[in-house]
């Protein structure tokens, strides 16, 4: 028996598909008040574990064995390291290009060079590149010379800490917070912009390694995976503006002069949420125990006080509440890697993971195998008035 979910009315158009079920997703699910859950798990339950291990979940709905994890890790090892045409062509791309265009179109080399026209095939071998894939990517477009040998026994994100030529790094804290960072951006239910677009391109059967591209260019933009990178920004001005003694009340103050003058605060909000982001309590609670000194950290906490009480003055704003680009910059500047222009690249080396995962759920298990038909929504037609 059919089931109805949602009545579309005309006040529903333009409105960016904003909660109109279109279709399952077995990876992930975000509630509006419990937040993020990979399969039946909360999110923050999985932080601190190996990402193989959250990524074992999201593949297979379920937590891997002690032996299971091995043979997925020796999986996974196997299939790591990038022919070096691959990399030879990585390092051609431009420099001046923005990091997330080359991101991109890495990957599309990644599927000409090394493509199986293969989805699980093709998942699992991206889940594996990806580490070294981005940290040529960085390596390059930074101008921090050349990446160094993967060595893919190491870990998945022990590997990318070693080939990424950051300087002055502190290995330890740094893969501490990178395995952190990956972990909570892995996925996000089926319905963020990336992950919708990288299922409508793969719908056309496109490849993974094409669908994938086009998936990061979507998170590429500020209202998507770009609003950590703002955030970080937005708190560093801050900083700049009130000093390091700054007070909860001229924080406050602050963001009301910026909502006077029709600017905007960053890191507040979210589509389907409707509680602070539980991945962002999570994120302020590991920066107060570890960076508790930080000025970026105190400002990032006083905002997070703030923020809320000034935003639920306006009714029209239904999420007041820090999202987790509030402070998941600020903690990867804490730890050293205070590198704005890669921070959305970061998220893509782990949200590229999901959308995958995604895809092959799409085109290979939907539908009793048949898969998803090509993605053809309709738009009702509407004489332009010139002006
Ligand atoms: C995400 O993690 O993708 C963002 O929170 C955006 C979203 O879910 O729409």
């Amino acid at each position: 028996m059919s089931e109805k979910l949602f009545e579309i009315t005309t006040d529903n158009l333009e409105t960016g598909l904003r909660g109109y079920p279109i279709g399952y997703c077995t990876t992930s699910t975000v509630d509006p008040t419990k937040g993020l859950f990979y399969a039946d798990k909360k999110a923050e339950e999985m932080a601190f574990r190996e990402p193989e291990e959250v990524v074992f979940l999201l593949y297979n709905g379920r937590e891997g064995t002690p032996e299971e994890l091995k043979k997925f890790k020796e999986d996974l090892k196997k299939r790591a390291p990038l022919k070096k045409e691959t990399i030879e062509a990585i390092e051609k791309l431009p420099r001046h290009g923005r990091p997330m265009a080359l991101f991109a179109a890495a990957l599309l080399i990644l599927g000409m060079e090394e493509g199986k026209e293969d989805y699980k095939e093709d998942c699992l071998n991206l889940i594996a590149k990806l580490p070294e894939v981005v940290a040529v990517v960085i390596n390059h477009r930074a101008g921090w010379g050349k990446t160094k040998p993967s060595n893919p026994s190491l870990g998945m994100i022990e590997n990318f800490t070693q080939m990424l030529n950051v300087p002055n790094k502190n290995e330890k804290l740094l893969t501490e917070v990178f395995k952190l960072f990956q972990n909570l951006h892995l996925d996000h239910g089926g319905g963020n912009l990336s992950t919708f677009v990288g299922k409508a391109i793969a719908s056309g059967l496109e490849d993974m390694y094409g669908s994938i591209a086009g998936s990061m260019n979507a998170l590429a933009g500020p209202r998507h995976g770009r609003a950590n990178q703002d955030c970080l920004e937005f708190n560093e001005a801050m900083l700049k503006a009130l000093g390091d003694k700054a007070t909860a009340a001229d924080v406050e103050k602050y963001m009301r002069n910026i909502l006077a003058n029709n600017g905007l605060i960053f890191g507040f909000g979210h589509a389907v949420l409707r509680v602070e982001d539980p991945r962002a309590q999570l994120l302020y609670d590991f920066a107060k125990e570890r960076f508790p000194e930080n000025p970026l950290v105190k400002i990032a906490l006083l905002i997070r006080s703030e923020g809320p009480k000034v935003l639920k003055e306006n009714p029209k704003i239904s999420d007041p509440y820090p999202n987790v680009d509030a402070i998941s910059g600020t903690v990867l500047a804490a730890a050293g890697f205070n590198y704005p222009d890669y921070f959305t690249v970061l998220f893509g080396l782990s949200r590229a993971i999901g959308i995958a995962i995604q895809i092959v759920y799409e085109r290979v298990y939907a539908r009793d195998g048949k898969g998803t038909p090509i993605v053809r929504p309709k738009y009702i037609y509407k004489p332009r008035v010139s002006k």
